[in-house]
């Protein structure tokens, strides 16, 4: 008897937070639930306390162009994360005091902006899925903290920091770790992009 009154009440939570989520979620561009006890770990860029309980934590992660998902610790902090779990499946683990939430409303494809650099194409690829479509992405390959907008090739998964360039006088475009160089040809032509007339 009181297990189908505690199945009763379960299932009631279930369809009023349904509801809530629903009514809260009219302007959310997709359905994410909160993933419990699960985390993402190491890409916090920001933690904060916050009332256990409130929605202090997705406010915080809407106010923070950078912030891609939040993990909560029930005892009440709040962890904004500059990815998400589909960007980092092997840093997506459990961990029985938080849960996981992503983003739900305007979030910043990652790569996007200068704030929000990958550190590769395949990054992009992974964390937007069938989004990513070939084209440019602010990237930092080196991990350096400056972001480099590079072109990404999507179906290789790989960047293309010669796609366009601005090498000149046959100079050969060369890709660098953090951007490209133009190595001038042997007829004497001189510059960073080999614009300088032979001497
Ligand atoms: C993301 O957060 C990690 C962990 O704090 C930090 O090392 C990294 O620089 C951040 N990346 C970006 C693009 O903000
Ligand atoms: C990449 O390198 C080229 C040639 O040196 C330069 O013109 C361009 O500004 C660089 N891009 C960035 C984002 O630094
Ligand atoms: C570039 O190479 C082509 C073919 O080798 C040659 O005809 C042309 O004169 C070269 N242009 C310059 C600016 O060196």
């Amino acid at each position: 008897m009181a297990r189908l009154h505690l199945t009763f009440y379960i299932n009631v939570f279930f369809l009023v937070s349904h509801v809530l989520h629903y009514i809260t979620c009219q302007q959310c561009e997709t359905d994410h639930y909160s993933i419990y006890q699960r985390m993402l770990q190491g890409y916090t860029f920001k933690a904060l306390k916050m009332q256990s309980g409130s929605l202090e934590c997705r406010q915080a992660c809407l106010a923070d162009i950078r912030c891609q998902s939040y993990n909560v610790v029930f005892k009440g902090i709040c962890e904004l994360n500059n990815r998400t779990k589909e960007a980092r499946p092997e840093n997506f683990v459990k961990d029985l005091g938080r849960y996981y939430k992503q983003r739900d409303f305007k979030r910043a494809p990652l790569g996007s902006i200068r704030e929000l650099p990958a550190i590769s194409c395949k990054e992009i690829k992974a964390s937007e899925g069938g989004q990513a479509v070939s084209g440019y992405y602010w990237l930092d390959l080196i991990r350096s903290g400056d972001s480099v907008l590079t072109y990404c090739d999507m179906v290789k998964e790989v960047a293309d920091q010669c796609f366009k360039h601005l090498c000149q006088n046959n100079a050969t475009c060369i890709e660098g770790h953090v951007n490209y160089t133009c190595a001038c040809d042997s007829s004497g032509w001189s510059g960073t992009y080999c614009e300088k007339g032979r001497i």
